[in-house]
């Protein structure tokens, strides 16, 4: 069931399991619901310390997974948190939808489309993507420093749900930590992932080998890069392309 309200959707859960968090009602785009893990604080310096952290290498890296959206086509951003990387798909002519269970996080992504005069070219869904259904596929599911935030059973069971929402020879574009075995590559992967932990509900886990996760769920990979620390430091983050 969805609530649009000022541009924003909330999903009402049906049938959850445990862990999964129906939303309360929204009031102008902010849910009541107080189990929003990332919260006003997070949300507002995220994008700094994404930018900070990586010396703009997860910045990079999402602006060439947009850059595989065609013009007119659909696409859902699962997890898009602030949605810094929409800004351009929307101005291009991408039908965006933007799913994010964090009030707060989503509030950032209307404040930024709205300084754009955007606001109404793209619907957010206030929701946990496991109880998002929106009764229809899309050319794209874009997935940037998502799957990362699960431990490994349930990034697998994300991806095959992405993989319910798309079309077929529909493309799942992820932007993540690169798979790693070195020690300081995992060092790098850990510090954020325990920091985060104790501040979200994201899972502890190692590096995730986002292909080998795709492939298993039958992806095609069409595209991979990988993106350097500061352009010139060691390739620790990547981006894939794959298609249905
Ligand atoms: C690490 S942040 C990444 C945000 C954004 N994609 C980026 O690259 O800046 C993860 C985001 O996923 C959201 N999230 C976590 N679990 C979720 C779930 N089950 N359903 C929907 N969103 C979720 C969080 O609220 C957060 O905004």
């Amino acid at each position: 069931m969805i609530h649009p309200i000022d541009g924003v959707a909330s999903l009402a859960a049906e049938g959850s399991a445990d862990d999964l968090r129906p939303m309360g009602p929204i009031t102008a785009g902010m849910s009541s619901d107080t189990r929003d893990d990332y919260g006003p604080l997070l949300a507002t310096v995220y994008d700094s310390l994404a930018w900070a952290y990586s010396a703009g290498a997860i910045g990079a890296c999402k602006r060439w997974g947009v850059a595989h959206l065609q013009p007119g086509s659909s696409v859902l951003f699962a997890g898009a948190g602030s949605a810094t990387e929409v800004v351009d798909p929307v101005r291009g002519g991408v039908h965006c939808d933007i799913v994010d269970r964090s009030a707060a996080m989503l509030s950032r992504a209307r404040k930024r489309l709205q300084r754009c005069g955007l606001e109404h070219q793209a619907t957010m869904y206030e929701t946990d993507l496991r109880f998002f259904e929106p009764g229809r596929t899309y050319d794209a599911v874009v997935a940037h420093f998502f799957l990362n935030v699960f431990d490994m059973t349930t990034m697998l069971a994300m991806m095959e749900r992405m993989q319910g929402l798309l079309r077929p020879k529909g493309l799942l574009i992820v932007g993540d930590f690169a798979m790693g075995h070195q020690f300081l590559q995992m060092l790098y992967h850990d510090l954020p992932m325990h920091l985060f932990s104790r501040w979200t509900d994201s899972a502890l886990h190692e590096i995730h080998d986002v292909a080998a996760a795709a492939q298993t769920h039958g992806f095609r990979l069409t595209a991979h890069r990988f993106f350097r620390w500061g352009r010139l430091g060691p390739p620790w983050f990547g981006s894939w392309v794959f298609e249905r």
